[in-house]
């Protein structure tokens, strides 16, 4: 059952990098605890990178070798491309990590057509879940952004894959995304997996994501595909800075 958002807004960068750091570990410690291993989904975009480097070195204070990282989405380019989000999740994130290689999945994308790398990232998420059937992977921590169109991952306003859960034929695990307004075609997890993790964390700052945050964390505009992120029965965390707060009641 899911009990609704909840926001946390600080003032300050280093608290709510803090606070970030806690409820990862929090997450990651329980469950290595009882399963012993924690799976995450890490989006790109400029906001979480304060985040990714105050992990990077919290280091071995953090269970690296049982934690497994995958990507929220991902463009289709080179991985040394400054537009990838594996590029810049190693650079700032597991470069200096004793995270084993294999913890770290990539979208493959380069060199293949999008439906191709969309299907080759659902087969690897499939392999590594074991899941049959419609079975949809079950992610312990998700982190996302908010576009200020209301996008989030890569699912886009009025985009068919951001429509998906809507669809019941089929669960879809990751679709490709082509659009006019975007620079590259893209992978990205779709609401179905995304609406099925543990927790779900939204990390936002800045005055120009203030209305979209309102449309989203308050009203639940669903008009947005940020809005349509409502965690089946996992937790949803809005976590703010003072500016993206500004226009919250
Ligand atoms: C991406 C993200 C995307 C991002 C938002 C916000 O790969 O870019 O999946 O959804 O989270 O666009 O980006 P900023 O953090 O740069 O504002």
């Amino acid at each position: 059952m899911n009990m609704g958002p909840c926001i946390h807004i600080f003032d300050d960068r280093r608290e709510m990098t803090e606070f970030l750091l806690r409820r990862w570990r929090q997450i990651a410690l329980e469950c290595i605890e009882r399963k012993s291993l924690f799976v995450a989904a890490l989006s790109g975009g400029t906001t979480p990178a304060y985040f990714y480097r105050a992990l990077a070195s919290a280091r071995d204070a953090l269970p690296w070798d049982k934690t497994h990282l995958f990507l929220v989405d991902e463009r289709c380019v080179p991985f040394s491309d400054d537009d990838s989000n594996y590029g810049i999740i190693r650079s700032l994130l597991t470069e200096g990590l004793n995270i084993p290689e294999g913890n770290i999945h990539a979208i493959k994308a380069d060199g293949l057509s999008p439906s191709k790398a969309a299907e080759a990232y659902e087969a690897e998420l499939k392999d590594f879940f074991s899941l049959k059937g419609e079975e949809v992977p079950v992610f312990d921590f998700i982190g996302l952004g908010i576009g200020a169109d209301g996008h989030t991952a890569s699912l886009f306003p009025g985009s068919p894959e951001a429509e998906e859960p809507l669809v019941p034929e089929k669960n879809r695990i990751a679709v490709a995304v082509r659009r006019e307004d975007i620079k590259h075609p893209r992978i990205s997890l779709t609401l179905t997996v995304i609406n099925n993790a543990a927790n779900v964390v939204f990390i936002v700052t800045g005055k120009n994501k203030a209305a979209i945050v309102k449309r989203v964390a308050e009203e639940r505009d669903q008009g947005f595909p940020a809005s349509r992120v409502e965690p089946l029965n996992g937790t949803l965390t809005f976590v703010l800075d003072a500016d993206a707060a500004s226009m919250l009641k």
